[in-house]
């Protein structure tokens, strides 16, 4: 099914468009002062990227009952978030990184104070969105997401873990917490945002528990094994700042069968799934994916 159509483009191209079209709407014009903020949020938004939240919070919404336009918004808000995360990450004082989706990253091009304010408004206008939703819930799935048990606490973790052994315990720990917490909110969004039954919603969670954790190994895989022009970042810069991931706890070859274990697991939480299909090659596609 996924369709490579070269650096930082999702195969999913139909639902990315369509949240491009929304994001474009959402993000303040370059016009509009402060200018270089703006320009500096849409030049981070639009390298790039493969848009897989709000893949994931599109395909929820219509696997489950979800009708019109609506989920779009929600979705970008999504995608205003994980950028807003990756700019904080590649700063000097956290990964310290030159390159993302294919150019300078954000604090290189322009600023760090600009790198530092513009993740700060990509955030901010995240949740004014999802409150647009007029669903508190989905407000609090993903505050919790990316808070301090969440995204945020595992950013932290991760940081803390430079430099010193770790046991593949704590970096599941870490991996969960940043990665795994966000791509799993994406897809209950998604199922609340459509009104699905707790135990659908609960179904999707297990669902995206896995993906999101499969999908941070294979990450940490491309860093090790992966070529600078199709992933658009730096590789071998895990092992230059020693950080915690799967292929320095276990190697490369024990990461890649924990990942598809993992990716097997994904799949058979949806075995009574009606809607599974799209699920299922989103799982494939985590897995082989080369970017
Ligand atoms: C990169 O995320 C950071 C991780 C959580 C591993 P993606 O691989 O989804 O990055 P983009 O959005 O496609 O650039
Ligand atoms: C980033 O993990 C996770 C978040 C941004 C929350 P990494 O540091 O491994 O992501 P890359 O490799 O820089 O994309
Ligand atoms: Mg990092
Ligand atoms: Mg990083
Ligand atoms: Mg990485």
């Amino acid at each position: 099914m996924p369709e490579t159509l070269g650096h930082g483009v999702s195969p999913f191209k139909a639902v990315r468009e369509k949240v491009d079209v929304h994001l474009d709407r959402l993000l303040p014009p370059e016009s509009l002062p402060p200018e270089e903020l703006h320009a500096a949020m849409r030049y981070s938004v639009f390298a790039g990227g493969k848009r897989l939240r709000p893949v994931l919070a599109v395909s929820s919404y219509f696997a489950c009952g979800g009708v019109g336009e609506s989920i779009y918004d929600s979705a970008g808000a999504l995608e205003l978030i994980h950028t807003y995360s990756l700019i904080h990450d590649d700063l000097p004082c956290m990964d310290d990184d030159d390159f993302r989706r294919g150019q300078p990253t954000l604090h290189k091009k322009f600023s760090e104070y600009i790198a530092v304010l513009a993740g700060d408004a990509l955030h901010a206008l995240a949740f004014e969105i999802l409150a647009e939703s007029g669903d508190p819930r989905i407000v609090s799935e993903v505050s919790r997401a990316i808070g301090t048990e969440g995204m945020i606490g595992g950013q932290v973790a991760d940081v803390q873990a430079e430099g010193r052994a770790v046991t593949l315990a704590e970096v599941e720990g870490i991996h969960r917490r940043k990665t795994a917490a966000l791509i799993t909110a994406s897809i209950k969004i998604g199922a609340l945002l459509a009104h699905a039954p707790d135990k659908v919603v609960e179904q999707l969670a297990q669902y995206g528990e896995r993906l999101g954790l499969a999908f941070q190994i294979v990450d940490d895989i491309l860093d090790v094994e992966g070529d600078f022009e199709t992933l658009g970042k730096t590789v071998g810069a895990d092992s230059r700042l020693e950080k915690a991931t799967y292929p320095k706890v276990v190697g490369v070859e024990k990461s890649k069968q924990i990942a598809a274990q993992l990716i097997r697991e994904a799949k058979d939480m949806l075995t009574d799934f009606p809607e599974k299909e799209i699920f299922l090659n989103l799982a494939d596609y985590i897995i082989a994916r080369e970017q």
